[in-house]
């Protein structure tokens, strides 16, 4: 298990997320003064009641209620747990997620595994710089000098031993590059040779690299038409192909706002989009589209698509793609395929005819129901019975990987318009026997606990954002109000008010504790923003709250908030000092009627009288 993610980190995440790209990158954004707005995307909306604020970093729905940080977005959004989110927000910004008490083990392990295969790919890198036939192979194939950096495509060099004898020393040394697949076992050792060989020699080597940029394993390609055309890195402990996309962490140093990724089939497919600008390009490692896979694609955007070869061999994968796709479609999420002429490939094509006409061949690519829907009457002419009941049973597994919802909704209703037929009896005759149950459509997860507080709320909130009275908060809600939106305020405070509101307690203002926190933290660290508070404050079960007064809008500048701070924790001060006299009075009282108070709390209770 890997250890706590260190506040710091998180902090740093904070400061350096946009959380206008990270909520615009997946929900369109319209700008509307200094925020921006949107319809929520946690719930149904004809108007947008969402607003992302780029000064706060933070965003909140007054229709729902929904808001948070950069963090807070992509777990709600995403449906990501929170290491998860921090490492897909790291994984964005080019960091590497840190972990307490150093990474584990089996952690550290990894890493010295990621760091050789790292040392490697330079060492290959090299040898592309020295062999004047591999770089005019890929001059050939049209990739520029710069492409081949940013992809750090190299060159093994044609001997059994080169990797061996560098990175190979020690019995260590040659564990971890066996392990990595780098050097095979002679099956038949001969005595007093060496034991051990290059996996890869006289190849063009594709690093593959996961998002943030560590390299997992190689795909190494001929010079010429020797067999096999690829040689793949083994599977390993680090390296799952059903896992990894080639080009993801491209994808990232392309820091372009990502609305879709495109799925080919070839590393020079990737590196060739790549270099003419279609830079949302990925390939499958020479396996079939999982739905491993396509869950990556989709925590990063809502819509794949998937681009095949014409030929036959392209349609099969085409059709392999789509049943794994099944399984991850839902509604809110977009899966089209396209279809290239025959003959061609992404690479070829753009090659040929540029970014513009390529991506002009996107916009035409077939939305995963049709698809469906002209595949099967390729195999079922439905113009007759016989042909309408092949037509679902083709129809029927199909349909059972899809999972319970809307999206699967809308399909049985397209199937069901193919053959005629009415979508309520089309579901009897596919559900005949087993009933599958009511499973909550996957978007109903997302009201539950934080559903929409109601119309009354929505009322309020709006009303207190157009410049409302805040006048029937109470004194302490108001001040931590302030605080959230002026942190830096709290070191203005004077030490006297702050020891002072040492001495309250609980009883006398419940809630005082948040406050004297929120103030001590704050002073402590005054250049820390709202949001960096709440990430750490996450867990508290006062977050919640917090998040939402720091939701509404304020009226106040940061020289006003001062003022308007002191007077305010004047005021807290007040109250006790009245409710105590109060309580103190009574006692006092209470005592002189029983006649058993002593003189000096005789003279201390005229002394209240008199004060009033
Ligand atoms: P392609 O044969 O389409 O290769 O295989 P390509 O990427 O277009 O390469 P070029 O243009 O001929 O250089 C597509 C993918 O299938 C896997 C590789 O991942 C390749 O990129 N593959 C192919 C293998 O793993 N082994 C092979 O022998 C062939
Ligand atoms: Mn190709």
């Amino acid at each position: 298990m890997a250890g706590r993610i260190p506040q710091t980190f998180i902090d740093e995440l904070i400061a350096r997320a946009d959380i206008v790209e990270i909520v615009g990158s997946r929900v369109p954004l319209k700008k509307a003064g200094r925020e921006y707005k949107a319809c929520c995307p946690f719930h149904d909306e004809k108007t947008a009641s969402f607003w992302v604020s780029p000064d706060k970093q933070f965003y909140h729905c007054f229709g729902c209620g929904a808001h948070g940080t950069a963090l807070g977005f992509l777990m709600q959004f995403e449906q990501l747990p929170f290491p998860e989110a921090v490492e897909e927000l790291a994984g964005r910004l080019g960091l590497e997620v840190p972990h307490e008490g150093g990474n584990a083990p089996a952690q550290r392990g990894q890493e010295e595994l990621t760091d050789l295969l790292g040392r490697v790919a330079g060492f290959y890198q090299e040898c592309l710089q020295s062999n004047p036939r591999a770089r005019a192979y890929l001059q050939g194939r049209g990739l520029e000098g710069a492409t081949l950096e940013r992809f750090r495509i190299g060159y093994a060099p044609d001997a059994w031993n080169e990797v061996l004898r560098r990175f190979g020393a020690t019995e260590a040394a040659r564990k971890a590059l066996q392990s990595t697949g780098l050097i095979i076992e002679r099956e038949t050792p001969r005595p007093g040779s060496e034991p051990f060989y290059d996996r890869f020699r006289d190849r063009i080597m594709f690093p593959i690299r996961d998002p943030r940029g560590r390299v997992l394993g190689f795909g190494g390609r001929v010079l010429d038409g020797g067999e096999p055309k690829y040689l793949n890195s083994p599977e390993t402990e680090l390296f799952h192909k059903g896992h990894e996309l080639y080009g993801l962490h491209e994808i990232r140093l392309a820091r372009t706002s990502l609305q879709r990724l495109l799925f080919v089939e070839g590393y020079m497919d990737v590196v060739r989009l790549h270099q003419a600008g279609v830079a949302y390009a990925a390939a499958t490692l020479g396996t079939a589209t999982t739905p491993e896979h396509l869950r990556r694609a989709f925590r990063l955007v809502s819509e794949v698509v998937f681009a095949f070869d014409g030929d036959r061999a392209g349609r099969a994968a085409a059709w392999r793609a789509l049943q794994n796709a099944l399984p991850e479609a839902r509604e809110g999420r977009e899966l089209r395929f396209l279809f290239l002429p025959d003959g061609e490939d992404p690479d070829s094509l753009v090659g040929r005819e540029g970014r513009a006409a390529f991506e002009a061949r996107l916009a035409t690519a077939l939305p995963l129901s049709e698809y469906l829907i002209a595949q099967l009457r390729d195999q079922a002419d439905v113009s007759h019975a016989d042909g309408r009941a092949r037509f679902v049973a083709l129809a029927r597994p199909l349909l059972a990987k899809v999972p319970q919802g809307v999206y699967l909704e809308l399909l049985r209703g397209r199937v069901a318009e193919e053959i005629g037929l009415n979508s309520e009896r089309l579901r009897e005759l596919l559900e005949d026997t087993s009933d599958p149950g009511y499973a909550a459509p996957a978007h109903d997860a997302r009201g539950g606990a934080d559903s929409p507080r109601g119309m009354n709320a929505e009322r309020a909130a709006r009303a207190r954002r157009s410049g409302g009275s805040s006048g029937r908060r109470s004194i302490l809600t108001q001040a931590i109000q302030l605080l959230l939106h002026f942190p830096a305020v709290a070191a203005t405070l004077t030490p006297a008010a702050c020891a002072t509101l040492e001495t309250i307690s609980e009883q006398e203002i419940a809630g005082i504790g948040t406050l004297r926190e929120l103030l001590a933290a704050m002073r402590a660290h005054p250049a820390r923003s709202t949001a960096q508070w709440l990430e750490e404050w996450r867990e508290r079960p006062e977050a919640r709250r917090l998040g939402e007064l720091f939701s509404e809008a304020t009226l106040l500048d940061a020289a006003q908030a001062r003022t308007e701070l002191a007077g305010l924790v004047e005021g807290l001060i007040e109250q006790v000092r009245v409710g105590r006299g109060a309580r103190r009075y009574d006692e006092l009282l209470a005592r002189v009627n029983a006649r058993t108070a002593s003189a000096a709390e005789l003279q201390e209770f005229q002394q209240l009288l008199k004060d009033g």
